[in-house]
């Protein structure tokens, strides 16, 4: 590329991210990559969960790791009322409260995950010997009395698709998976979880709780252009006979293109509109309501999270920025300024790890990539 053709492109890609610049200039001194969150990068995928006790039962590839739970219980004082994760998916953050005896409220749109939650909590988990005539998965959901076999055909299904809800190849046969399940089930349950957890399928933009009822948050909101997570969780929806995927799709926060639109009016910082230029440019109208969309919905669970948190309470928000379509979206920052325009100091914003290598300018910044981070909040004082 030639001098000038350098230097335009140089101006042009200023113009264009000219907000963005100024928000990664805002933020630059609580960016870190701090040194005793150093393997956070672990830390904020589900690797680990397949090793530990309760969590191994359900496979969750958009879940975090219990050790980020147990990081945020240690680090995030004061310690008192419920830990909230309105983003509840596996219930990573319920089962780890439970170990540490902290009561916890775990909200997720999708009703199978309330209900294979709920089920981590139960006492007793006989044995199943008679099941090895029976196939299929539908048979041996038929053949399932007890809440414990149902529980663990319910998560013996949800491993036969992947993250995006494709079916993959599956290693074991049904009776087998579900055999492993309750294997697993007999020995965490041998101690029990103390039921301190309130578990909840209710929609995160418009939390049912009172207000100041919550000691704390740590979650992770689903990121911009990835799962529909009815689709994620389909088999399960399928065995229980709710078929309520369409609803499901209206309920989900709209971070998937194929999620319903809609009306999406929040107020949102001016740095939205200057995304939506550029994704109208590269990518049509559908690209652009879906970012409005998105980030409108997560205006909505920070408003929600402000008035339902005691005043000086924690919030850990797991959040990762994208690429779409070739539009740099820094969605950790955009939370970021949205929190704080809505009652949160924002104390730190630690970055887990770059999602990939970028060659990007923002200003005088060079290899700009998006980042997932653990956004550090605490709710000011009313
Ligand atoms: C990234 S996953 C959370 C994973 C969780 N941290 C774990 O460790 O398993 C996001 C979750 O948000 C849920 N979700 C999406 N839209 C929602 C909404 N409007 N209200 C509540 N939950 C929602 C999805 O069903 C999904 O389980």
């Amino acid at each position: 590329m030639g001098r000038e053709r350098r230097k335009n492109v140089r101006a042009y890609q200023r113009e264009t991210n000219r907000l963005r610049v100024e928000l990664e200039e805002r933020f630059d001194s609580l960016l870190r990559e701090q040194d005793d969150l150093a393997d956070l990068a672990d830390l904020v995928t589900a690797r680990s969960a397949a090793n530990e006790p309760f969590h191994r039962w359900m496979a969750y590839r958009q879940g975090f790791a219990p050790e980020l739970v147990r990081r945020f219980l240690k680090n995030s004082k004061p310690e008192s009322g419920p830990v909230l994760d309105p983003f509840a998916g596996s219930g990573t953050v319920a089962i780890e409260c439970a170990r540490a005896g902290r009561t916890a409220c775990s909200i997720d749109a999708m009703p199978t995950l309330a209900h294979s939650l709920a089920s981590r909590f139960l006492r007793e988990v006989p044995a199943w010997p008679d099941m090895s005539m029976t196939a299929d998965m539908g048979g041996l959901w038929a053949a399932a009395v007890h809440p414990a076999h149902q529980a663990a055909v319910l998560l013996a299904a949800a491993r036969t698709v992947d993250g995006e809800g494709h079916r993959r190849a599956e290693r074991l046969k049904p009776a087998a998976m579900v055999q492993q399940i309750l294997e697993w089930m007999r020995v965490d349950c041998a101690s029990p979880l103390p039921p301190v957890a309130l578990v909840l399928c209710a929609d995160a933009r418009a939390l049912p709780l009172k207000p100041a009822s919550m000691g704390g948050v740590l979650t992770s909101p689903p990121y911009l252009s990835r799962y529909d997570y009815a689709r994620v969780n389909e088999p399960m929806e399928r065995l229980l006979g709710w078929r309520t995927k369409g609803a499901l799709r209206r309920t989900q926060v709209r971070a998937a293109r194929n999620l319903p639109t809609g009306n999406a009016k929040a107020p949102l910082p001016e740095v939205v509109a200057e995304i939506e230029r550029e994704a109208a440019t590269q990518g049509g109208p559908d690209r652009v309501r879906t970012v409005r969309g998105y980030f409108s919905d997560l205006a909505r669970v920070i408003d929600g999270l402000a008035d339902t948190l005691q005043d000086n309470a924690p919030c850990w928000i797991n959040m990762a920025g994208t690429d779409h379509q070739r539009v740099y979206i820094p969605s950790d920052l955009i939370v970021a300024a949205i929190a704080a325009e809505r009652g949160f100091r924002i104390e730190g914003i630690d970055i887990a790890r770059e999602l990939r290598p970028s060659g990007r300018h923002l200003g005088a910044m060079e290899h700009v990539a998006p980042r997932e981070c653990v956004i550090r909040l605490r709710r000011k004082r009313r």
